[in-house]
């Protein structure tokens, strides 16, 4: 698969669950803009076979290459992130939850998830809008993971499938800086996360990012209780020159941790 029909079939699964983000995508078209991706993000699952290893050489076949190891302590993740030469093509950002760093109770419900994953279920890169490769789980179990781990309660109703979206602003003609951006969306009615903050990062550390709350997505579990909680966000990134003029092409993990929080319930 090449990278153009790669991200166009991966926008089209992404809007599926997260309608906001074809709206906005509207709203800038409807200003004259073309949007350019500054990055797509993916969440999964440590020691597993659609762990970061198992998904990498997808990546790689699609002629990206490896940019930065991140780690997130507190949140029990690591992460790295994959440029492509073609720099109309958004970087990846692929993070992956620590299993073994987490309670004994969440990881046994994740382990019943990871064991329903076939041996070898990465055929293509078809595999990054492939959802969850598990039965769904009880009720019980997603607050029992949602109680210590956001990311892990996602994952086990969302799957493998873009957590994010990111329009490059300095790709924008109109809007150049993320505030009067913000201003835009707000006015049209979107919701901000506004954990520390709705703009993280700052231009002294190269990256400043934003992003909207996550839709909702209506979920049967597997005890039959229907809940309406969190699918994906849509992300907005201004990136800035370093001291050489080089514009930064890495991830600033201070932002990266709060961008997280876009997926929380409340
Ligand atoms: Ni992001």
């Amino acid at each position: 698969m090449n990278a153009q029909s790669f991200f166009a079939s991966l926008w089209n699964h992404y809007v599926y669950y997260t309608p906001q983000a074809k709206k906005v995508h509207d709203l800038f078209a409807a200003r004259g803009e073309t949007v350019i991706n500054d990055h797509v993000a993916f969440r999964t699952l440590s020691d597993c076979s659609i762990d970061i290893a198992h998904l990498e050489p997808e990546l790689l076949a699609m002629g990206y290459q490896f940019i930065e190891d991140y780690h997130f302590e507190a949140k029990k993740l690591v992460a790295k992130s994959y440029r492509h030469a073609d720099e109309t093509l958004p970087r990846i950002f692929l993070s992956e939850l620590q299993r073994h760093l987490l309670s004994s109770e969440s990881q046994a419900i994740l382990h019943t998830m990871v064991d329903q994953i076939p041996a070898n279920p990465v055929v293509d890169a078809s595999i990054f809008w492939s959802g969850i490769h598990w039965q769904p789980v009880t009720f019980i179990a997603y607050t029992a993971l949602l109680k210590e781990s956001e990311y892990a309660a996602w994952m086990s109703y969302m799957g493998l499938r873009a957590n994010h979206f990111t329009v490059s602003i300095n790709h924008l003609k109109t809007l150049t800086d993320l505030q009067p951006l913000l201003d835009v969306l707000t006015a049209a009615g979107f919701n901000i996360n506004d954990v520390g903050g709705q703009i993280k990062g700052t231009p002294a550390e190269l990256l400043e990012q934003a992003s909207t709350m996550a839709d909702k997505v209506q979920i049967t579990f597997a005890d039959n209780e229907v809940a309406t909680i969190p699918s994906c966000f849509y992300e907005f990134a201004k990136r800035h020159p370093d001291a050489n003029g080089n514009l930064f092409q890495g991830f600033v993990a201070a932002n990266a941790d709060k961008i997280f929080e876009s997926t929380n319930a409340m």
